[in-house]
């Protein structure tokens, strides 16, 4: 897995190297992972000369020439899934499980892209003779793109979510530029291997620059790209949203996700189903997703059968090394982050919350841990916990429930256990996030579905349909003097 020389980065399509280069090691061991070359000034400033020079020629590319260049890429994931989970597993710490999962799921992304790119931009027809001044009017409806964007992903997701970037620009035809985080950029620059393997895609409509944090401010204002797609903390994001108030930025920030459980959820079959869901998606690549559990919001009458339950599942989580089959929670992304969870763990504990089990580190590693009787003032009352740290909340009813989730600044996704259909419905209107899942975690969430939040969650949606809807902007045709 290690490599002498360091990783090229992709420059307008092409492998190019820079004058540095930064190391990428493993949370587990602190092995080295790659070496990864940094591109220069100069070379960011050809990559986005090269973006805007390809963005008329790309958006006029022929669907199916998109639609099969996102066919190959698809398949390429899927033939090398192996080799390309392992990188995953070995940059980010992520359990083997769920790097073949995210590795799945990115072959569904491309796959999805390369379908919407045949159905996009058929356009819509309007009449226009409803006033007498528009008879023998037609109105076209198109969609172009905005211009090319600059994608900055982040961590926790290194292939999917570089996917969910480059795939919706491809599929519309905007030239991408795009930055992978800086501890996992090698799934993204293999992807560019893949990219660069395919027929269809003209030079400068990609490129996959590793460049550093200190230096993206310049890439962010530059405008020439009037897109940014950002995914990571609300803190960047909404640094980055002000700095350029008058691009088109998608943030795709955090949140605290809430699991509720209600009255009616109360078999024993039910709450073994939720207890075991909750218990695997609060801790799955140590919580450090989005839509991981942070809190459980159950009714009084199922939470102390429910409570028994989760710390029981919580228990079984198997930890150690990503590498392992076996292994469920493995190392958070570095030892900062396991320290600062476990600072917020104390920090509640201190507080007079109770350590129902966890509690402990292990350098980079954090155990799985469920605290009760949260008190609000607790940092983890009010931050995204990004670890393996999950909260129980006693409620009396879905009204306080569903107050209790709202009860936030974030606000992306939340789940609901109930077999009540009034009762989802309601939680579909009253919950205040950009998704609801019933009957299943809030970490449920299907490639292709409108992703992203509302409040502190962040703003525009992710999902490949409404990527491409994000990345384009409609463009009315109006047609005169017809013989409708
Ligand atoms: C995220 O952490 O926002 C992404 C979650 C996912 O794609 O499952």
């Amino acid at each position: 897995m290690t490599t002498a020389a360091p990783y090229a980065f992709w420059l307008a399509g092409r492998q190019a190297t820079g004058t540095g280069a930064f190391d990428v090691t493993s949370p587990w061991d602190g092995a080295l992972v790659g070496r990864v070359s940094v591109p220069d000034d100069a070379q960011v400033e050809q990559a986005v000369a090269a973006a805007e020079a390809a963005a008329a020629g790309f958006s006029a590319t022929p669907a199916h020439v998109r639609a099969s260049a996102l066919d190959h890429v698809s398949r390429r994931l899927a033939e090398r899934s192996e080799e390309i989970a392992r990188l995953i597993t070995a940059e980010n710490g992520k359990p083997l499980k769920w790097a073949r999962g995210e590795v799945g799921r990115a072959v569904s992304v491309f796959r999805w892209a390369a379908e919407e790119a045949r159905r996009f931009n058929s356009g819509e027809a309007q009449r226009l003779d409803t006033d007498p001044g528009g008879v023998g009017r037609l109105a076209l409806t198109r969609r172009f793109g905005r211009g090319p964007v600059l994608g900055i992903a982040p961590f926790n997701f290194p292939l999917n979510l570089v996917a969910h970037k480059v795939a919706p620009a491809l599929a519309v035809g905007v030239p991408i530029i795009l930055k992978p985080a800086p501890a996992t950029p090698l799934s993204a620059l293999l992807l560019g291997e893949i990219l660069a393997e395919t027929e269809g895609l003209p030079a400068g409509s990609w490129s996959v620059l590793p460049v550093p944090n200190d230096r993206m401010p310049a890439l962010v204002q530059d405008p020439r790209l009037p897109v940014i797609s950002f995914t990571g903390s609300d803190t960047v994001g909404h640094a980055i949203a002000d700095s350029v108030p008058r691009k088109h930025v998608t943030l795709e920030l955090g949140g605290n996700a809430a699991a509720v459980v209600l009255a009616d959820w109360s078999s024993d079959a039910d709450l073994d189903w939720a207890a075991g869901r909750i218990a695997t998606f609060a801790n799955y690549q140590g919580g450090q997703s989005c839509i991981s559990v942070q809190r459980v919001v159950a009714d009084a009458a199922v939470y102390d059968a429910l409570a028994e339950r989760i710390v029981a599942k919580v228990r079984e989580q198997a930890t150690g090394d990503p590498a392992d089959e076996a292994t469920d929670v493995g190392p958070l992304v570095n030892e900062a982050a396991a320290v600062r969870v476990a600072d917020w763990v104390d920090d509640a504990v201190a507080k007079g919350a109770k350590l129902l089990t966890g509690g402990t580190r292990d350098g980079a590693s954090y155990a799985p841990t469920v605290l009760a009787d949260l008190p609000a003032d607790a940092v983890l009352a009010t931050e995204e916990a990004f670890g393996p740290v999950l909260s129980l909340h006693r409620v009396n009813g879905p009204a306080e429930a569903f107050a209790a989730v709202n009860d936030s600044r974030f606000g992306l996704q939340a789940g609901v256990f109930t077999h009540d259909l009034q009762l989802a419905f309601r939680a579909h209107r009253e919950l205040e996030v950009g998704g609801v899942v019933i009957g299943d975690a809030p970490s449920y969430r299907a490639d292709q579905m409108p992703y992203g939040g509302v409040k502190d969650s962040g703003s525009g949606r992710e999902g490949v349909k409404y990527a491409m809807e994000d990345y384009t902007y409609e463009r009315v045709l109006v047609l005169t003097g017809l013989d409708l």
